[in-house]
């Protein structure tokens, strides 16, 4: 599987260590971004995944000063930061909501809002990754917690202590995409009876030694995919990600048929996937949407990031942009 969201802070220098970088984060595929969202002045636009607000502040800019920008996020503290970077960078003042993006739908009904635009930039922020707090990362030692919402009930060490063998197979195979599933499930049943794996570095050891020998030969740290699989499940992610594009597809067969939505007629969709089980369910939702007529300009191959961008900012480096528009603009 391509992963770009890949929790190994370690390689590939630029653009990995959030501390390192300003803002804690660089946004990924920018221009492509504001290309294919088009914000104009006095728009309405969404920033499904605020972030550190790189996206967002361009976003501003095109909008302001009588453009709505809406923020959302699950993480408190970056949503936090990237409003407060608009109002400061911007003058435009957001409207932020702490939360899923699953539940956008229904944020923008609740304050009849109607959005002329989207941006998902699905996963997670550098400054996330490094916050070794977080448990994110495989290369610093922390609780293996991964909630980007603090709020939310289950933490990655939760999942270690309750699953089966069976089901922490499945949830490796699944959302990890490691061969190696059923031997690390078992390493880590048959060890948390000893003691509760409650570490990044204890789970990471775990996932070694599950490897063996070919711990040597893995082209990526062996416990890269089993963290990227708990971190799909803690945080919900794909489950996210389809209740989006489902409020999306059901807000353009609204539209199709006359109707009104949270989306206006002619809004321009972009969602950026870091890993191949994100952006298959984003082209197989577009292409769905495209089928029934709902959708224009729908490119069927992704764009991708320039190589000079990938030089600069390894982390985009698996970024697959995919965007439309949905129904027709009134004029
Ligand atoms: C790749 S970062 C976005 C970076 C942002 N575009 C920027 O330029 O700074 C992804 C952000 O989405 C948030 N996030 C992840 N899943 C989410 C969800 N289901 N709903 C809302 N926000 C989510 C993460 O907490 C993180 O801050």
């Amino acid at each position: 599987m391509t992963n770009l969201n890949d929790p190994d802070p370690r390689p590939n220098g630029a653009g990995v260590d959030g501390k390192s970088l300003p803002h804690g984060h660089l946004p990924v595929m920018l221009d492509e971004v504001l290309e294919a969202v088009n914000p104009s002045e006095g728009e309405t636009i969404i920033d499904a995944t605020a972030g550190r607000g790189g996206h967002a502040v361009e976003l501003a800019r095109r909008i302001a000063p009588n453009g709505t920008l809406i923020l959302l996020d699950l993480d408190p503290g970056n949503l936090t930061y990237a409003s407060d970077r608009v109002r400061d960078e911007t003058g435009l003042d957001p409207i932020s909501i702490q939360g899923s993006f699953a539940s956008v739908g229904r944020e923008l009904r609740a304050r009849t809002l109607q959005a002329d635009g989207l941006i998902a930039d699905l996963g997670f922020a550098s400054n996330q990754l490094e916050e070794a707090e977080r448990g994110l990362s495989f290369g610093r030692e922390g609780p293996l917690d991964m909630r980007l919402d603090p709020g939310s009930p289950l933490k990655a060490s939760d999942l270690l202590a309750s699953l089966s063998e069976d089901e922490l197979t499945d949830l490796i195979r699944r959302f990890g995409e490691d061969p190696a599933a059923r031997r690390i499930a078992r390493k880590i049943v048959a060890n948390r009876a000893e003691k509760p794996i409650l570490d990044t570095a204890h789970l990471a050891r775990l996932v070694c030694e599950a490897y063996g020998s070919r711990t040597r030969e893995a082209r990526l740290h062996p416990a890269t995919r089993t963290f990227q699989a708990l971190r799909i499940a803690v945080n919900d992610e794909l489950g996210a990600l389809e209740a989006l594009l489902e409020e999306i597809e059901r807000t353009a067969r609204h539209l199709a048929t006359g109707s009104t939505g949270w989306l206006r007629p002619g809004a321009r969709l972009a969602i950026i996937g870091f890993h191949s089980l994100e952006d298959r369910l984003v082209k197989q939702a577009f292409a769905r949407m495209d089928d029934k007529g709902w959708l224009k300009d729908r490119a069927r191959k992704p764009l991708t990031p320039t190589q000079a961008e990938v030089r600069s900012n390894s982390r985009a480096r698996s970024a697959k942009l995919r965007s439309a528009t949905v129904g027709t603009p009134r004029n």
